[in-house]
């Protein structure tokens, strides 16, 4: 619990807000994960870099969503996606990600097309986003993180809360077959069925894939990407 009391303010409208120990010792430790993370390692020397992410290029093409739809990348860290979606013409780009160093080097790599894309710093778990905002929702490896059946339903409801009904969900992990860590993080594995069992009957499952992703290390990773509709 914190308390916070301005010192001008009368003691009847002290603001007392309530926030649980656990989720301020996960934000914190998650953060400086990533931040370590970032700010070791060039944005082409991490695992999970790719050149294009022409996968999610693909399943985006075929949401078929106009390029004044609204879009978040979640946990988009310096992907490739942005500025291919920008050249595409898409209007309406949001970049979350937990990591400060991770969204200044998705900057960079923009440079002054950069101002078109809205970035918000924070844990997709614990932050409000606008109510049915989005038309599409994008995330590549970050809900494989989630190992605790709690912060997946966390996820699931933020996504409930803010994707359109009629929008689009894009999801990728590792395949059951993938790696059982990433980024030293234990990670769930899955397959497109129980990928789409974690978010439920009120999201079709409109297709899927595997993909064997090549690490700038020369290593293979399996993935799965999951496109759904709410
Ligand atoms: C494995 S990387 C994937 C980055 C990008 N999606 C890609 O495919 O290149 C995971 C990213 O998610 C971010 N991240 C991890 N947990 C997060 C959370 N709870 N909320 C928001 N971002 C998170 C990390 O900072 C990192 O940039």
């Amino acid at each position: 619990m914190q308390l916070w009391q301005d010192k001008s303010t009368p003691p009847s409208l002290v603001c007392i807000v309530v926030i649980p120990i656990s989720s301020i010792i996960r934000l914190m430790s998650l953060k400086t994960h990533w931040e370590h993370i970032y700010q070791a390692k060039a944005p082409t020397q991490v695992s999970w870099y790719q050149e294009h992410s022409l996968q999610s290029l693909k399943f985006i093409a075929q949401t078929g969503i106009a390029k004044t739809g609204h879009i978040i990348d979640v946990g988009g860290g310096p992907s490739a996606l942005i500025g291919d979606l920008l050249k595409e013409g898409y209007q309406h780009i949001t970049v979350l990600d937990i990591s400060a160093a991770a969204l200044e080097a998705a900057r960079q790599r923009l440079g002054s097309r950069a101002n078109e894309v809205t970035w918000l710093e924070a844990d997709v778990l614990q932050t409000k986003l606008p109510y049915q905002e989005y038309d599409l929702w994008h995330d590549r490896a970050v809900f494989h993180f989630l190992t605790e059946f709690e912060d997946r339903r966390l996820y699931v409801n933020a996504v409930k809360e803010v994707v359109k009904p009629g929008g689009h969900v894009i999801v990728a992990t590792f395949a059951s077959d993938g790696p059982e860590r990433c980024s030293g993080l234990p990670v769930v594995r899955y397959e497109p069925e129980s990928l789409h069992n974690e978010f439920g009957a009120g999201f079709t499952l409109l297709d899927s894939t595997h993909e064997i992703h090549q690490t700038p290390f020369g290593t293979d990773q399996r993935f799965v990407y999951c496109y759904c509709r709410r």
